[in-house]
């Protein structure tokens, strides 16, 4: 799969681009019952919000579990970022988020890459978010939010956030995102489960908590150009990978293969 050329001058414009239904209702719903068995798996790559209990976000799952590993080397994903970024690609890392239902907790404003620079030495941003909705996504369940055109000013300042959430993070202050906002506005994209979106590692960006009743699952891969690799290892290897090796993309059926095989077995 390529983007076209409106959707690439889309995502040079405003730092993302939407791409509802870009997996089918099977393959989101195989990976939403795999979210589950992940989460109630007693792994230190299972982060807690701050309640010790509700998931928060599961790293490197694509290591433990099959659904998450082929999702991780699927087409559909691979080759657009490898056109983006003209080159072979490697998996920096990995996370299913699941911003639970009533106790999923806020990720606050922050640029990705700002913490892939400062803590793991990546020395380009040569490398791209994609979101793959596992949950639809509404204006209820804590949507993630872009601030449009955010990600052509480079890395800014930012704190490190050890405070609000379980999980520590360099954010933005309230200045400069009123002032980017102003400039750029706030968007939320929304979609069914199966959507996704992909966005730049400068984007600026944050989701609010989740106080409606239905959970909001979304896996992030974060793609890497080879040859921009990381250069400093101080942070676990589940959290900032340090495999380079270039990701060979799997056939366009992988998911449904082994949605098929799961029946196949149930059934037996
Ligand atoms: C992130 O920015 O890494 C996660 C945001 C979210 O899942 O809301
Ligand atoms: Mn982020």
């Amino acid at each position: 799969m390529r983007l076209t050329p409106e959707q690439t001058q889309q995502f040079d414009r405003d730092g993302y681009v939407f791409l509802p239904g870009c997996f089918t209702p099977e393959e989101a719903a195989l990976l939403r019952r795999e979210a589950d068995v992940v989460y109630s798996s007693d792994r230190e790559e299972v982060w807690r919000e701050k309640d010790g209990s509700t998931p928060r976000t599961a790293f490197a799952a694509h290591h433990y579990n099959e659904g998450f590993r082929r999702l991780g080397a699927h087409p559909r994903l691979i080759e657009p970022v490898e056109q983006v970024l003209d080159g072979k690609l490697y998996m920096h890392q990995y996370k299913v988020n699941a911003k639970a239902a009533f106790d999923g907790d806020v990720w606050q404003w922050h640029q990705d890459f700002g913490t892939w620079h400062r803590d793991d030495g990546m020395p380009e941003p040569r490398a791209m978010n994609i979101a793959v909705f596992l949950d639809d996504v509404t204006e209820f369940n804590g949507p993630l939010m872009f601030i449009p055109g955010s990600h052509r000013d480079g890395v800014f300042e930012a704190g490190h956030d050890l405070q609000s959430t379980s999980y520590p993070l360099w954010t933005l202050d309230k200045a400069k995102i009123t002032e980017l906002a102003e400039r750029g506005g706030i968007v939320a994209p929304k979609g069914p489960a199966g959507s996704v979106i992909m966005f730049h590692g400068c984007l600026v960006h944050a989701s609010s908590p989740n106080i409606s009743p239905w959970g909001r699952t979304i896996v992030y891969l974060s793609l890497c150009e080879i040859s921009n690799h990381i250069t400093k290892f101080q942070r676990a290897d589940w959290i900032a990978h340090r495999d380079f090796t270039p990701i060979e993309a799997l056939d366009d059926d992988c998911l449904m293969d082994l949605v098929n095989s799961q029946r196949a077995a149930a059934a037996e």
